[in-house]
């Protein structure tokens, strides 16, 4: 794979700037956001109201804690266009994302912060390798999500040549990739490996393509996964992290020298780590819940916005600002099996250890009495689908998961093509467990 360190002169002044440098603009641009949301969403103007705190009691970056959180529950409350802090008019795009149950959650952005939003995915395409010139295959959904606009205006921003494809046609997928020669692809890793089956069934070699780097995220993946697709593409994987509430994707970013979790942008978004049962805000490197406050943004300023994804901060290395581990899963997905939390990603890690497994899986909850039992659907590989090998394979993930994560599964190995595919994020979790 090539080498695609940034040369001198290529990276921003603010992603070499110094820690005291960055917490400077952090605490001016806070008290800015702040104030900005009591002054102008009567939502922030009453919750602060309610907890007893002024913008003006912000002196130093924690005090940040004394302040209220946002939750998705008060998006939904307010919907659709309850938390805007600029009349609507001021708007120039409304994203929503659909959520599995209830309203969606509606967010908005002024031109200037589709300007901002343009170049902290820029910023993001860059640190993974791309620069201007480069064709982008953009396979991320176009629409109320986030993921194809978003990732379309940062790579023109760039000075890229794009190819809006959006989701879904992968047949279609894969004769553009092949006419059009893209270097860049963007798109959830789940649909990659649909793409890369969809290479293999045309009698196609995916490392002969001219990808040289996936920009990949909007669901929790694995290294492991990484390795996968590198391999397969002779191709740089890269992971790409944001929400639509806190703006959507380039609220961090991988580099590519490094590959060795998140660099937050943090000259917009101020990230804290909190206890998900009490609230209390944790130290860096302890695993928690990311918490979010926006340091810049005009039409929904969001300040301290519970993520519900569990990771921990790290200090910067080939930038200076922090860093996030990749996310282990939103404890949403968490699945309690006789007391051992146990989430998807851990379920990939081990698949992923199986010679005659292919990465597509779903995962089943059904209950017996008063327990949860989980059931791992998956697919075997081409090489591997007669009924013994099968066998064997499921064995050997069923071992695996016991050992490793430390709940009993049952196995069930799906001949190719066996396990329901998504065309954006992949459905881990299939809860066939009695209503309450
Ligand atoms: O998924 C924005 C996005 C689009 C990010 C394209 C990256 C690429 P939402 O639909 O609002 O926005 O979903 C946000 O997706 O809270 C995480 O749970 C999950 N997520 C996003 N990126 C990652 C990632 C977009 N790199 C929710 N790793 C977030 C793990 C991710 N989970």
């Amino acid at each position: 794979m090539e080498n695609l360190s940034p040369r001198a002169g290529e990276l921003e002044a603010i992603e070499t700037a110094s820690r005291d440098e960055i917490s400077a603009l952090q605490l001016e641009r806070m008290k800015w956001s702040l104030m900005h949301a009591y002054e102008n969403s009567p939502f922030y103007n009453k919750r602060f109201d309610e907890a007893g705190v002024h913008p003006s009691d912000l002196k130093t970056l924690s005090d940040l804690a004394k302040f209220p959180f946002t939750t998705k529950k008060d998006l939904r409350d307010t919907y659709p266009f309850g938390m805007f802090a600029v009349p609507r008019e001021k708007l120039v795009r409304i994203h929503a994302s659909s959520g599995t149950t209830g309203k969606p959650t509606v967010v908005g952005y002024t031109a200037r912060d589709i300007d901002t939003w343009a170049s902290l995915v820029a910023r993001s395409i860059r640190a993974s390798g791309g620069r201007a010139g480069d064709l982008v295959h953009i396979a991320y959904g176009y629409g109320l999500f986030t993921g194809g606009l978003g990732a379309h205006y940062g790579a023109e921003k760039l000075g890229c040549t794009v190819v809006p494809v959006s989701g879904g046609m992968t047949e279609r997928q894969v004769a553009l990739i092949q006419d059009f020669k893209p270097r860049i692809i963007m798109v959830t890793p789940s649909y990659m490996l649909s793409i890369l089956d969809e290479f293999r069934r045309q009698g196609l070699d995916p490392r002969e393509s001219s990808l040289a780097v996936g920009i990949f995220g909007a669901e929790p993946w694995t290294n492991a996964m990484r390795e996968e697709i590198e391999r397969a593409f002779d191709m740089h994987a890269v992971d790409i992290y944001g929400l639509s509430e806190v703006m959507g994707p380039g609220v961090a970013s991988e580099c590519v020298e490094s590959k060795d979790g998140l660099h937050i942008w943090e000259d917009h978004f101020y990230p804290e780590i909190i206890d998900p049962v009490t609230g209390a805000a944790l130290p860096d490197g302890e695993i928690g819940e990311l918490v979010f406050t926006t340091l810049t943004k005009e039409g929904l300023p969001i300040i301290r916005y519970r993520t519900r994804d569990l990771t921990r901060l790290l200090p910067g290395t080939v930038r200076s600002m922090r860093r996030m581990e990749k996310v282990t899963g939103r404890s949403d997905d968490m699945m309690i099996l006789r007391g051992v939390n146990v989430f998807p990603t851990q379920i990939e890690e081990q698949i992923l250890k199986c010679r005659g497994l292919a990465p597509h899986f779903q995962i089943e909850l059904t209950r017996s009495g008063r327990m949860d039992d989980m059931t791992v659907h998956v697919e075997c590989t081409l090489g591997a689908a007669d009924e013994t090998a099968r066998n064997v394979s499921a064995r050997e993930l069923t071992h695996h998961i016991k050992s490793v994560v430390g709940v009993s599964t049952k196995v069930i190995v799906h001949p190719p093509g066996g396990v329901a595919r998504s065309e954006g994020k992949a459905k881990r979790i299939v809860d066939n467990r009695p209503k309450e």
